[in-house]
Order: C-alpha cells, then sequence, then structure tokens
C-alpha cells in the first residue's frame, strides 16, 4: 500500500501505468478522470454506460485498441451513485486480463453502500495481478480536509507509485498517518453511522427530486449524490448557474463527468436532511418558473 492523497493516487497511477499517447477507457459519465488523464499526457476515450449507469464489459473490450494500457471506474461511482455488481466486476477484470491492462478501481465510496455489497474488484480472480485499488479517508471518516488516501497495486505498478510519491510530494504528514491509523483503529462505529443517515437523506431525496417535473433519476445505491437528468432548454452548466444565482442552490453541471453528463445536473447529499428539503423545493420552484 502507498499512502497519497486519493486525488494524487489516481494521478500517479495514470503516470505509473500509461506513456504519453496511450489510451485510457473510463465510464461516461464518471468521476473527473478525463482531467487528470490528460494531465498525465495519456488519451482518455470514453466509453458509454448502460441506462442504468451499470459499465457493460462487452461494450468496454469493443473500445479496446492497441494503445489502451489502463481502464478506470469508481465504484461506488460518482456522480451516479451506482454500485458495479461482481459479476460485471469478474468479466471487466476478464478484459483486462485478455488484453494485459491494468484496472484503477475507485472505491473512495466503499462504506457508503444502501444496498447490496460493496466488491472490492483487488478480491476477485486475477484482481490482485491486475487491480490498482484506490481509496480515501474523506468520506469514510468525514476527513476531505486530511487529504489522506491510498493506492494498492501489484508489485511492478507499486514500485512506480513509490517513485512518483518519492520524487514529489515524498509522504503524507506523519502527523496525518497517524490520524488515519486512529480512525481505523476507533472510528468504525462512526462511519456506521454516517451510512445510516446518508441511507435517510436518499431515502428522502430522491422521490422528492423525481416529483419535480421534467426530472428522471436512477436511484443511487452507494456515494452521497443524485443525478437526475431535465427538461429545460439550457445546458447544465446554464442550469447550474442559474440556480446558484436565483435561488442559491450549488450543484454540479453533469457535463463536468463527461459528455453523455449533458442535461444532468448532480447533486450531493452531504448536507442536513432539512437543507436538502429546503434545496429541493428550491430546485422545484426553479424548475417551474424556467417550464412556464
Ligand atoms: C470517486 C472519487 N474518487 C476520489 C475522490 C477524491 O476524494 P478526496 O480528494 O476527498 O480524498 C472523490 C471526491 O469526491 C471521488 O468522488
Amino acid at each position: 500500500m502507498v499512502i497519497m492523497p486519493s486525488k494524487f493516487a489516481i494521478y500517479a497511477t495514470i503516470l505509473a501505468t500509461t506513456s504519453p499517447g496511450d489510451e485510457v477507457l473510463i465510464p461516461n459519465p464518471t468521476y473527473l478522470f478525463e482531467q487528470a488523464v490528460r494531465l498525465a499526457g495519456a488519451t482518455p476515450v470514453f466509453v458509454p454506460l448502460r441506462e442504468n449507469y451499470g459499465l457493460d464489459p462487452a461494450i468496454l473490450e469493443a473500445a479496446v485498441t492497441p494503445r489502451t494500457q489502463l481502464i478506470i471506474y469508481a465504484t461506488p461511482g460518482n456522480p451516479t451513485g451506482h454500485l458495479m455488481d461482481r459479476r460485471d466486476l469478474q468479466a471487466t477484470i476478464e478484459v483486462a486480463r485478455k488484453h494485459q491492462l491494468i484496472l484503477a478501481s475507485d472505491e473512495t465510496y466503499e462504506s457508503l453502500v444502501y444496498d447490496g455489497t460493496h466488491i472490492a474488484s483487488a478480491a476477485l480472480a486475477y484482481g490482485a495481478e491486475r487491480v490498482v485499488t484506490l481509496g480515501s479517508f474523506s468520506k469514510t471518516f468525514a476527513m476531505t480536509g486530511w487529504r489522506a488516501g491510498y493506492a494498492i497495486a501489484p508489485p511492478p505498478v507499486r514500485a512506480r507509485l513509490v517513485k512518483v510519491m518519492e520524487h514529489t510530494l515524498t509522504c503524507i504528514p506523519p502527523f496525518v498517518q497517524e490520524a488515519c491509523r486512529w480512525a481505523l483503529e476507533h472510528a468504525e462505529p462512526e462511519a456506521e453511522r454516517f451510512r445510516e443517515e446518508f441511507r435517510a437523506r436518499r431515502d428522502a431525496l430522491v422521490p422528492a427530486l423525481a416529483s419535480i417535473p421534467g426530472f428522471h433519476l436512477a436511484r443511487p445505491n452507494g456515494a452521497f449524490y443524485a443525478f437526475p437528468s431535465y427538461d429545460l432548454p439550457l445546458s447544465s452548466a446554464q442550469f447550474s448557474e442559474r440556480l446558484l444565482i436565483e435561488e442559491h442552490v450549488a450543484v454540479v453541471p453533469g457535463i463536468s463527468f463527461g459528455p453523455a453528463g449533458e442535461r444532468h445536473i448532480r447533486i450531493s447529499y452531504a448536507r442536513p436532511r432539512a437543507e436538502l428539503a429546503e434545496g429541493v423545493e428550491r430546485i422545484r420552484r426553479f424548475v417551474e418558473r424556467h417550464r412556464a
């Protein structure tokens, strides 16, 4: 395991597994991997998702070319909250094995699963030799400001990750590492309490959003995001900016997560329930005003 800030771990994994011009397969929509891939000089290749936001291993395989080196996905996902199941994960590992690729499995939200079970890709057959597991202390232990995460990688990738750390950040501060150890040893009950609170927020938020005219969303089964589509004639950047100005509600434009995210907004439910209820009513007011 290499301890490093989790976003840095994403970037370092791309640096460690690709050369400039190599291709990296990323789901569309997904977390901000595209930007890190470009920064590292590699080329992102978007892979469309199923309607329920699942990654289809057959579609993934069709996108593999001789330049492909790496596949990155997040489970549970951001912005979709989708949790990949065992069958799809195993089939994805098979694709990686067949084409000699590395998988980066971002499991930042592993502790925030409400339906089903989180499955660690590295624990599946051939996972240990193909999968880099990326994780963060930010979500599980509400330690966002501590900038602490990790990568667990097969030995050849691990050796390169250590080099990237050695010649950049050196290490994360030892007192932060101590805090992480303390969290792992003592804060598990808190993490469980968070999960139950987030579940209650999701259960209240999703039906309320679905009742807004023109909104459609799949029920997220993990993480703390809802990702509704809407039918107003506004881009997701326009929608988000106007909503902020007119109703003082902050959401993220879906386009930030890939082209398929357009005409969606990402709503975080990492706020108290009463605030979320108020936010939904303001979004409803905004939508009704713009539809009129
Ligand atoms: C999927 C995913 N990976 C990694 C991160 C980075 O987490 P942090 O930098 O807070 O550790 C986030 C943050 O939102 C995320 O959603």
